[in-house]
């Protein structure tokens, strides 16, 4: 094959071209067959080449695909935005689209920013977010990520806010237990705020449910209403990272709805259109729309592909999907049966790990040999996520800092009973191929297949 003209991560790999895609697997040129356990990097909720999908973006190819937002509004833009906020909690009232889940972040952000230079109040330009957290590879939402190793070689350009201790109880970073914590972690965004000056505060951006950065944390139970409250108390305001969590993959529609918390503004990405087409949005609560309605009645970031026909119509028709297939429930038990599945491949290997998630966004954290004491040599995500890949199973590695040894397992919401079976086999494989590289070596993915 000739020498890869695009700037592919790791420049000294040699990557399989990934030619089709159908439903929970990828085909590469060999005609191998990959289960896609982590839906890519967590973004095909409804599978891959579903046909409602494709039908709906077919139809939109042939009416508009390209209008732009200071000339036009269009239909897919404008229906995708009142379904959402249809599912969506509380007041959140209206959307702004972005192309991506970064840009999401920015632009909320932004208006967070614009909202208290409205009300008077322009000396509000700190954001509080969290250690352990990612929120996109921009400059602005990479600054608020505590991920470490994304931000190596960057810290010097990146905006200097401050962030609070992360919400871990896998890890708890105070040492504590959640039955007698007090929710330390959540005064440790208080003391942030307080630590800035409150007046100086825009708002607390949070993962409800930590994805990248530390694999599939959830938030400890009361944790968010705690965040809500500490956000009243001080006013400022609460943006919900949900690029991961949003649109049904952790077994309801927002994971930050699940302490019956509504944020003033909600980040969506991945899942939104998942993987038919580049999309975010940012759900805009009453409050923000309200304050920038009354006053400048303008909003004037944009990206000029924000909104178009195609992404959106593509977004609605995932959207639509997700409505008629409930796919939340389905993920909220597809996802129970299948964390107690791998834990009991965990245990039953003798492995020290701590399996967790909610709904179909779970993880595998492997410990530290050091810690566990037993003598193997220790699993990292890096190894198990190669030897998976060798025996034809997609999963994605988190973590940054000190969780280096975690693994994301989060198959499309629309998953098969037969192939979680499939993937509870292959993730044991892997597994035991840990233990014999040579056994690793020798593994492939099942080619020709149609699994
Ligand atoms: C929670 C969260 N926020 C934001 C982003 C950035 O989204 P994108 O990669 O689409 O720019 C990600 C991507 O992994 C994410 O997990």
């Amino acid at each position: 094959m000739p020498a890869s003209r695009v700037l592919n991560p790791d420049l000294r790999r040699s990557y399989p071209r990934a030619v089709r895609a159908s439903g929970c697997y990828v085909y590469d040129e060999h005609g191998t067959a990959y289960l896609d356990a982590c839906s890519g990097a967590i973004v095909v909720n409804v599978g891959h080449g579903n046909p409602e999908i494709l039908r709906a973006i077919g139809a939109q190819l042939a009416e508009i695909t390209f209008s732009y937002r200071t000339h036009f509004t269009n239909g897919p833009a404008e229906e995708l935005a009142a379904e959402l906020i249809e599912v969506a909690p509380g007041d959140l009232s209206h959307v702004l689209f972005t192309n991506s889940g970064s840009e999401a972040v920015e632009a909320a952000l932004r208006l967070a920013l614009q909202f208290w230079q409205e009300r008077g109040q322009p000396q509000r330009t700190v954001l509080v977010s969290r250690e352990g957290s990612y929120h996109g590879a921009t400059l602005g939402s990479l600054g608020l990520s505590g991920h470490t190793a994304r931000r190596r070689g960057l810290e010097a350009v990146l905006p200097q806010w401050p962030r609070a201790a992360e919400a871990n109880c896998s890890a708890c970073p105070f040492g504590l237990t959640r039955s007698s914590c007090a929710l330390q972690c959540a005064q440790s965004v208080a003391d942030a705020i307080v630590a800035a000056g409150p007046e100086r505060v825009a708002a607390v951006v949070v993962e409800p449910v930590v994805g990248a950065a530390a694999g599939a944390v959830p938030a400890p139970a009361g944790y968010l209403r705690a965040l809500a409250d500490i956000c009243r108390r001080y006013d400022v305001l609460l943006i919900a990272d949900e690029v991961i969590t949003g649109g049904g993959r952790t077994g309801r529609w927002f994971a930050s709805a699940e302490d019956g918390v509504v944020p003033d503004l909600i980040v969506l990405g991945k899942g939104v259109s998942a993987g038919y087409a580049p999309l975010g949005a940012v759900l805009v609560g009453a409050r923000l729309w309200d304050g920038i309605r009354s006053g400048s009645g303008r909003v004037g970031l944009g990206h000029t592909y924000a909104g178009n026909p195609l992404s959106t119509a593509a977004g609605l028709a995932v959207l639509r999907y997700v409505r008629e297939h409930d796919l939340p429930a389905r993920a909220a038990a597809v996802g129970a049966d299948l964390l107690r599945r791998l834990r009991d491949v965990v245990d039953r290997r003798g492995l020290a790990a701590d399996v967790r998630g909610r709904g179909l966004l779970l993880a595998v954290e492997f410990a530290d040999p050091a810690a566990a004491g037993d003598g193997r040599p220790g699993i990292t995500a890096a190894a198990l996520v190669a030897a998976a890949q060798r025996r034809g199973l997609l999963l994605y590695p988190a973590g940054t800092g000190a969780v280096q040894r975690a693994v994301i397992v989060a198959p499309p919401l629309t998953i098969e009973p037969a192939e979680v079976d499939q993937l509870v086999q292959l993730f044991a494989a892997a597994l035991d191929d840990m233990d014999d590289p040579a056994a690793s070596d020798s593994a492939v993915a099942t080619k020709g297949a149609d699994r």
